[in-house]
Parts: C-alpha cells; structure tokens; sequence
C-alpha cells in the first residue's frame, strides 16, 4: 500500500464540506472589507523567500523543499504567502501609488516541519495582505477582519495578542540591549536559543522551551525601547482596536518567526489547540517591497491555519443531503429512470441513482443513507402506468403521480 506522505493529509468527502463553508464565511467576511481575490504559483524562485522571509528563519533555513528545475534553477514549494503576493503586486504592477489594495488568498502552504497537533507539513491558510497607507487605523482594520473571520466561524474563547516591534532606528538599539542581556543568562539557555542569540535574538524571547522562558522572563521590553514615531503608531493601533471594541492582551514577547515584519505584530491564540496554539497571526512589513526591488510600499496582512480554525469550530449540524434518489428496480425501468434523472438535473435538481441492479429494499437504503430528501420509485407496475412514485423520506408520506407531472 502507497500512502499519503508525512505530515500531508486527504480532505475527505464530509470534511470537504466542512472546507466549502470555512471558505464561503472567509469569502463573504472579506467582501464586506473590499478585499479580492489573488493566486498565485504553489512555487517560486528560492530567492523570493530566502530574501523575503529571511535567510536566518527557522521557515526559510530549515522548513522549505526546494529543488531544483531541469534548468537548473532553485525553486521551492512556498512556505507561506506574503512574499509571493508581495512579488505579484510589484510584478503586475497591481498598486497605482493611490489609494488601497486590499488581496486575500486561500490554499496549501509547505514547511517541512516535526509533525504535531495542528502542524502539518502541507497545511492550508487563509490570508490577507493590503498595501498602500502605512496608517494604524488600517493596521487595527485589517485585525477586526480577522477577528469578524473567526465570529462568523462561531470560535469562541480566542484572544488576540498584540505588540510592536519597533523599525529600523529603535530596533537594532533594542537587540543590542536584549543581546546583552541574553549574554548575562546564557549558562541558562538552551542551544537552540544561543544559536538564534547571533542570527536574530529576538527569535529568543518566542522559544517554548520552559527553563529559557523562566530565564528570560526579567528581558527588557521592546515596548520601552520603541522610538517615538513607532511609539505614537502602536498607541494608535490600539486606540482604534478599542473603537472595534475588541478585547486584546499587549504581549512584549510576541516577535513572531518572519523577518519581514515591523511596527505592528499580532497573533490570536486557542485554549483548544495544545503546543500549537496560534490560529492566526501577522503584522506590519513596510520594507519589504524594497528588500524585493519595488518602490516603497507599505504592507500589512494576517494568515490564518485553516487546519487550526477546523479543529476550534463547533461541530456542525447534520449536512444536507442530495433532493432526490432514484429507486428503480428492473432492466426497463432504469433505462426510463437515466432519462428522468437528467431532466431534473438540468431543472436544478440533485438527483442520484444506485446503480449496483440491486433490490428495492437495497435501494431504499442506499438512498436514505445518502440523506436524500426524496425517493423517485420506479418499476414495472409504473413504467406500464406512465406514472412514478414520489416518497418523501423524512415524514415517509408517498404518492404516485403522472410522469409528465413530475
Ligand atoms: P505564520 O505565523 O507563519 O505567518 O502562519 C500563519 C498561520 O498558519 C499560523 O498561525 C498557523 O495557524 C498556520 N500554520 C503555520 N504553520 C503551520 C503548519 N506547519 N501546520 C499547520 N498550520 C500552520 C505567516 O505565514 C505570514 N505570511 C502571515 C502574514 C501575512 N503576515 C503578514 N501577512
């Protein structure tokens, strides 16, 4: 037996279903923002993210399959969305300087990770990315839609944690403060973190590891550290998430695991999910435009697990089933009952047949195990009376009418 790779997974029939509705709520969420809709390649050019998400990230140094084409050149499965939209946007010259650009996409991402409870290594995300003003109040908008996504899902109990991480005149002060503070509890840390001490030490304060997270919990806050304009933009986004009246916690430590971002970081965390608890998280990336050869161009966006929302969302109702299944028992009969199914379905109607040749009594059940609304029975006695049996499954009520009337 050939199966499904590691940390890959089938979207099965009644799961699908499932899919369809998280992405009719996403769809119809986002439209009330303006947002539209954007595809782009599963890969692209290795550079795109080893420029875009950063060299020294976990995502893009140790998570990315990359390989390389016939021609030789490097290409990988993409680990997330950002920077691909990024790079569609400059690319189509999809942002005239004016105005706002408001994009979302939905679909398989790829990061070759250890598998756990709600991480998987083709995973699927909901994200959005909006380009143009660098304003807080966008930043708090651009939250209030994903947390309107998660009301209209029915998920309850998440929090929403926010923070900032400064820009390119108060950070590179903050990490030199923070590195010298990490210097004076090494002996404490564990490898992992001593390696991320040189590539990015802010990556520190996000280690899950217990012992590292009681060492540093006297760090320095980025939140003193931040400089003014980047003080006044975090107060802003704050101010006008109160306006949205939503509930957040400042939380200093949330640095997130993408070099891209700036300003404004947020992520929203489950109870329900153990070790994994991030439903959605994003952020501010002003620079990157730049860092990928474009003009300035301010950006900020949020992803979601759509894996995650799945496990978090109530268990939903008993899904609807087909209108009509069609009972016919005899050579002749079925022959009559192809021609009928394909008239219903072309009034619109979804009408199933079981076409094993089996008994009536077999047919019956098939056809309420497929929850039909409605059985269309047909044999011998009707096909000679021109006439068809109609049965509605629920109350069991049955009447036999002319077939033209149908
Ligand atoms: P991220 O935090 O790396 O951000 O991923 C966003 C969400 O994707 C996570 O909160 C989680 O729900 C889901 N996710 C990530 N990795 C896995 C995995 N291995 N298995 C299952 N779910 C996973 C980004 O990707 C940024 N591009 C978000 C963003 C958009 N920032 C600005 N714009």
């Amino acid at each position: 037996m050939i199966t499904a790779p590691k940390g890959t997974h089938d979207i099965l029939p009644g799961d699908a279903e499932r899919w369809q509705r998280l992405e009719e709520a996403a769809r119809a969420v986002l439209g009330r923002y303006g947002y539209g809709e954007i595809r782009t390649p599963m890969f692209e050019s290795t550079e795109l993210f080893a420029k875009g998400v950063g060299q020294a990230t976990d995502i893009v140094g140790k998570e990315m399959y990359t390989f390389a084409d016939k021609k030789d050149r490097s290409l990988s499965l993409r680990p997330e969305g950002t920077a691909a939209v990024v790079r569609a946007v400059l690319e189509g010259r999809l942002y005239d300087g004016q105005g706002t650009l408001r994009l979302y996409y939905l679909g398989p991402m790829f990061r070759y990770e250890r598998m756990q409870k709600g991480r998987q290594r083709q995973f699927h995300q909901l994200g959005v990315e909006v380009f143009g003003p660098a304003s807080p109040e966008l930043d708090a908008e651009v939250i209030d839609a994903l947390m309107a996504f998660l009301g209209a899902l029915g998920i309850e109990g998440s929090q929403l944690l926010v923070n900032s991480i400064g820009d390119g005149a108060c950070r590179p002060v903050y990490r030199e403060r923070l590195t010298a503070f990490i210097d004076s509890i090494a002996d404490r840390l564990c490898e992992e973190c001593l390696r991320r001490k040189e590539t990015n030490p802010l990556r520190v304060l996000d280690c899950k590891n217990p012992a590292c997270i009681a060492a540093t919990a006297a760090a320095p806050s980025i939140l003193d550290a931040l400089c003014e304009p980047c003080a006044r933009h975090f107060a802003a986004v704050c101010r006008a998430l109160e306006v949205y009246g939503l509930a957040y916690r400042v939380e200093p430590r949330l640095v997130r695991g993408l070099d891209y971002y700036m300003r404004t970081t947020f992520e929203v965390v489950h109870g329900n999910l153990g070790a994994q608890n991030a439903l959605g998280g994003g952020g501010r990336y002003d620079g990157l435009s730049e860092l990928l050869g474009g003009p300035h161009l301010p950006g900020v966006g949020w992803a979601a697990g759509i894996e995650r929302l799945l496990l978090t969302v109530p268990p939903p109702a008993a899904a609807a089933g087909v209108d009509t299944a069609v009972v016919a028992v005899g050579e002749a009969p079925m022959l009559k009952a192809l021609a009928l199914a394909q008239k219903l379905r072309q009034r619109g109607e979804s009408v199933v047949m079981d076409f094993k040749g089996t008994s009536f009594k077999a047919q019956m059940k098939a056809a309420n195990k497929c929850r039909a609304r409605r059985a269309l029975i047909l044999g011998e006695d009707e096909l000679q009376g021109g006439v068809v049996t109609v049965k509605d499954l629920a109350s069991g009520e049955q009447r036999t009418i002319k077939e033209d009337e149908l």
